[in-house]
């Protein structure tokens, strides 16, 4: 139950990459045959990508994952006395940057969500200046699920002549992805998150789009991102996003959401004094990836939740992942308006496309105990009346 954090490989996407270990392992520069070979690995997989985004092959630049595609997008357009929209719901991967940014004399605004998770268009909007020099926005978001709509973002960003860069790290496999529909500039994926490997992923760069490679050496990726082409990573991404496109074509999420809203409607029926944070609540309708639910428990601590849990076999996370462990309440609910002790008692609940009817029963089984057992140890504590 934690798939936002990473997926395993599919035996599919291993079994792609398995020949560029050793038999065909030339590096894809080289001229010689065998260097072709590879190539020719890393051309398919480039295929593979830009069907899965909509684009060109040569918009596709391979990196190491989300984070540096996020990097680049932000510190590879951006300079000083540049103005920077984003939001105060995105990865920390935007939001290390942007504040590294505002360091280096870039103006940063981070556009409040609203109450549901999602981002009002009109916000953005509102924030545009005469130097505003990009607009970044999480496509989904990896704690609430909730799907941005980016294609009126889109629209303001054309309007005003602003480059919109995406950061589809979460919503890569969960919904379709179509860069000249949404007229992004830059959108960044990532291999783990959709049953590829980890340490691998890309950017999307709209060909004509000014970009500065954060990588400097040699020519690689159309000069765009210097180094030795990762090539088994490249090949398995290829074939996870090929595979992960006919995923949502086949009915796969739609059972999805069926067994993430019997497993949110179960643990609500179960548990007293709990709840569902960001879309979901209070009749919003404002769209969420089909795998995610977000739920605040009182009474509870998230941590002490996410341990016990784990000591059932059960894997969640209390926040993004990169955050656990750390003992700040999650930034997006804060910025959703969830005040600090319900943050601090939330859950995310992120499920893998292969979850079963039978995984999310075992879950209605052990989460409702667990919070029980917690909120008994704590009693001075419990807001609610067991
Ligand atoms: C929304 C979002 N952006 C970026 C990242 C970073 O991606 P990567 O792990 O590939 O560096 C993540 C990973 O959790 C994410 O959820």
């Amino acid at each position: 139950m934690d798939a936002n954090a990473t997926t395993p490989l599919l035996p599919d996407v291993l079994a792609s990459m398995q020949p560029y270990w050793i038999e065909h392992f030339a590096n894809a520069s080289s001229i010689h045959q065998p260097g072709q070979e590879a190539r020719r690995g890393v051309d398919h997989a480039r295929e593979q990508v830009a069907q899965f985004l909509g684009c060109r092959t040569a918009e596709v630049v391979f990196n190491s994952g989300g984070t540096e595609g996020d990097n680049t997008a932000l510190r590879g357009i951006l300079c000083a006395g540049d103005h920077l929209i984003t939001t105060a719901i995105e990865h920390s991967a935007i939001l290390t940057t942007a504040a590294h940014l505002e360091q280096s004399g870039v103006a940063v605004t981070r556009v409040a969500p609203l109450p549901d998770g999602s981002i009002d268009p009109e916000a953005i909007q509102a924030a545009l200046r005469p130097t505003t020099r990009l607009i970044s926005v999480m496509m989904a978001n990896n704690e609430t699920g909730v799907v941005q709509p980016v294609e009126a973002i889109g629209r303001i960003a054309a309007k005003a002549g602003v480059p919109l860069h995406l950061d589809a790290v979460q919503a890569a496999g969960k919904v379709p992805i179509r860069v000249e529909e949404i007229g992004c500039h830059l959108l960044s994926i990532s291999a783990h998150k959709m049953h590829g490997p980890k340490g691998v992923g890309a950017l999307f760069v709209r060909r004509g789009t000014q970009i500065e490679s954060l990588v400097l050496g040699g020519g690689h990726e159309r000069r765009r991102r210097a180094g030795t082409e990762n090539v088994p990573g490249i090949v398995g991404f290829g074939h996870a996003a090929e595979i992960a496109q006919k995923t949502l074509a086949d009915g796969t999420m739609d059972r999805l959401a069926a067994l993430r809203d019997r497993l949110e409607n179960g643990l609500l029926a179960r548990i007293p004094g709990c709840g569902v944070n960001g879309c979901g609540m209070n009749g919003s309708t404002a769209p969420r990836v089909a795998n995610t639910a977000n739920l605040w428990f009182d009474a509870v601590d998230s941590e002490a939740l996410v341990i016990a849990l784990d000591l059932k076999g059960l894997s969640v996370s209390g926040g993004s992942a990169c955050h656990s462990g750390a003992t700040e309440p999650s930034h997006v609910l804060l910025a959703m308006g969830v005040d600090k002790a319900r943050a601090r008692a939330s859950l995310r609940f992120s499920l893998l496309k292969t979850a079963t009817q039978a995984d999310v029963d075992a879950v209605l089984e052990i989460v409702p105990t667990a919070v029980e057992r917690l909120r008994a140890l704590a009693p001075a504590l419990a807001g609610v009346s067991a």
